[in-house]
């Protein structure tokens, strides 16, 4: 297992380093080359810029490069949510989808730097879109196909797309999901603000155009030419935007730049997986995160590699789902999060055998930590004792794996070791004060020098970024994850230093709960407490002061659905009279924690 990236000498000093940066760029096709490589400043008044003086386009390194040397190669296999839907891509197939959506796209009026809001589910079309918009140097925004319009409305009116790009309905296991009314619904919400066109996909021929502003795919698609060029993007242009919560209230638009996020996309998949020509990769991360973007779309494509689409649950119709696709599809690589394999290892039903998944040569999990029994069960029953298991940390904010094991000696690893930063990264554990760790301890963890994929601001808040990443420790980025780093020098991630609470695998933040249970006057004061939880990671237990006697559990429950989505929903909920306060007014939050902890028996 090599890979060219990995043959690099790791690098040392400044020009060392530029050296090194200059020649990951060059596993790319660049329409201009770049001379510069990192132009970022941390600090207080900080930014980020990479490769500023090169131009590039991302749809032309995850396809046509491909197209032209190995064109009948399967780029993606869209599996749907029942059984026996298949759809496989070549990359010449991919590459007219991708050129007829761009026409498309162009002829809705869409130019470069327009947001276009693409609200679907794990399909093939959502790849297809986002490498249409990156065609056209137009900024995707991925709604997460789980929001509820309440969520969307917010997203739709910070980010102001021009087009939103959605289907009628689609199913998630068992249940129906209604695409277009979710959508209608945060438009309506949104009434005032500029129109935002509909673009309807998998039309069931039902939905009536005339009174809305729906258009169809499937209608504009047969009158649009074969050809579309790839428009010459600059590194900085904002290749998406991605919503993800922070600290603070509502969610916060993460704006990644075109050439430093795929330096860093093809690169951090390189140097983890050290992937092979023939690999058929799987992540089963939702489009709408930024596991689905730069992992289950943009690096497998860009290494030109076959790319796995699912739509469904691991457990529909049966707990067998999962390792039927691996074995029908000969999965190589398997991509997934702890949380699954929590609710999988707990049952009977969900136990793969070796025949299932004797294809799979590599096992990765990313998204919350991986505790010892999940792991020795992903070991053992998934990757027969036979497959590593690569443990990777990253965020939203990074764009890539920051944090995995080595793929050459994994097999030695346990749950237990840590993780290893690779050279070209500069991490560093704080103490409170701000000063250096060094050695062995606990400490926030931060980085100390940018690196590519690292995003380059919050759309339309860059005083909120430099002060949410920047300003707490200047001269250092703020993970908001606090780590422990062992005598080997390798990290062992704690959990986040501040209110953001991991449910599943979906980061939802205490303020952001708060505000939206504050919006109406009927609760006086209230607290989202992050507490364990035996299959989601961790959960919230909510914690209520009603300002008026007829407030229902229910409908405290009902508007958290209808603002922020089902995976918000709190596990615990206790009304009481008043929330205990620090000697400075704030609400005791460490206090109220202890109180559940204790009721439930549960420990930290
Ligand atoms: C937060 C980022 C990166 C893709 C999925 C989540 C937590 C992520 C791990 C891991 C322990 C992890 C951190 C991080 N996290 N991976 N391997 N071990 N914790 O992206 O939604 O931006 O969340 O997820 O707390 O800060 P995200």
């Amino acid at each position: 297992m090599s890979h060219p990236d990995n043959d690099q000498p790791p690098p040392k000093g400044h020009a060392d380093k530029h050296d090194y940066w200059l020649g990951l760029a060059q596993y790319l096709e660049w329409i201009k080359p770049p001379q510069e490589t990192d132009q970022s400043r941390f600090g207080t008044e900080a930014t980020i810029s990479w490769y500023n003086d090169g131009i590039l386009n991302m749809a032309a390194n995850c396809l046509d490069r491909h197209a032209a040397q190995h064109g009948d190669k399967t780029a993606l296999i869209g599996v749907g949510n029942d059984e026996g839907q298949i759809r496989n891509f070549s990359y010449q197939d991919l590459l007219a989808e991708v050129i007829c959506a761009a026409n498309v796209l162009k002829k809705m009026g869409i130019r470069k730097g327009d947001r276009v809001a693409i609200f679907l589910p794990t399909i093939p079309e959502a790849a297809i879109f986002m490498l249409a918009c990156a065609r056209i140097g137009a900024v995707h925004v991925v709604l997460f196909g789980g929001l509820s319009s309440g969520a969307l409305e917010h997203r739709l009116s910070d980010a102001n797309p021009s087009l939103l790009i959605t289907l009628p309905k689609a199913q998630r296991g068992p249940k129906t999901l209604d695409f277009l009314s979710i959508a209608q619904e945060a438009l309506g919400r949104l009434q005032g603000k500029r129109p935002i066109a509909i673009l309807l996909i998998h039309s069931d021929g039902k939905t009536d155009c005339t009174a809305t502003n729906i258009t169809f795919y499937e209608t504009l698609r047969q009158s649009v030419p074969t050809s579309c060029p790839c428009a010459a993007v600059s590194a900085t242009d904002p290749l998406f935007i991605l919503y993800t919560s922070g600290t603070t209230g509502t969610p916060k638009g993460i704006v990644h730049s075109t050439g430093g996020y795929a330096v860093w996309a093809h690169h951090s998949f390189a140097r983890t997986f050290v992937p092979e020509a023939d690999d058929i990769f799987w992540s089963t991360a939702d489009v709408g995160w930024i596991t689905g973007h730069s992992y289950t779309v943009y690096a497998p494509l860009l290494h030109g590699l076959t790319t796995v689409l699912f739509e469904g649950m691991p457990t529909y119709p049966t707990y067998r789902r999962w390792w039927d696709i691996i074995a029908s599809l000969g999965v190589t690589i398997f991509y997934t999060a702890p949380t699954a394999l929590r609710l999988l290892s707990r049952s009977h039903h969900g136990h793969p055998s070796k025949q299932d998944t004797k294809s799979l040569r590599l096992l990765g999990s990313v998204g919350e930590p991986l505790d010892a029994a999940s792991w020795n069960w992903f070991h053992h029953y998934v990757g027969h004792s036979a497959c590593p298991v690569l443990d990777t940390w990253w965020q939203t904010e990074t764009g890539g794996i920051m944090l995995s094991p080595p793929a050459e000696n994994s097999m030695e690893n346990d749950p237990h070791m840590g993780l290893q930063p690779p050279t070209e990264l500069e991490f560093a554990l704080l103490e409170e004060n701000g000063s250096e760790i060094k050695g062995t301890g606990i400490g926030a963890l931060c980085l100390k020098a940018s690196w590519p994929g690292q995003a380059i601001g919050i759309w339309g808040h860059e005083d909120l970024f430099r002060q949410l990443y920047f300003r707490t420790y200047p001269g250092y980025y703020l993970t908001g994850d606090e780590a422990e780093r062992t005598p080997k020098g390798y990290y062992r991630l704690l959990g986040r230093i501040d209110d953001v609470v991991n449910i599943s695998g979906h980061r939802v933040s205490s303020a952001e709960i708060e505000e939206c249970l504050l919006a109406n006057d009927d609760i006086r004061e209230c607290a989202a407490i992050g507490v364990p939880h035996e299959l989601k990671g961790q959960c919230i237990a909510l914690f209520v002061v009603p300002d008026r006697e007829d407030l229902t559990l229910e409908s405290v429950i009902t508007r958290i659905i209808r603002e922020i989505g089902s995976y918000a929903r709190p596990d615990f909920v206790e009304f009481c009279h008043n929330l205990p306060k620090t000697s400075s007014g704030k609400i005791a939050r460490s206090i109220l924690k202890q109180q559940i902890l204790h009721q439930n028996n549960m420990t930290k």
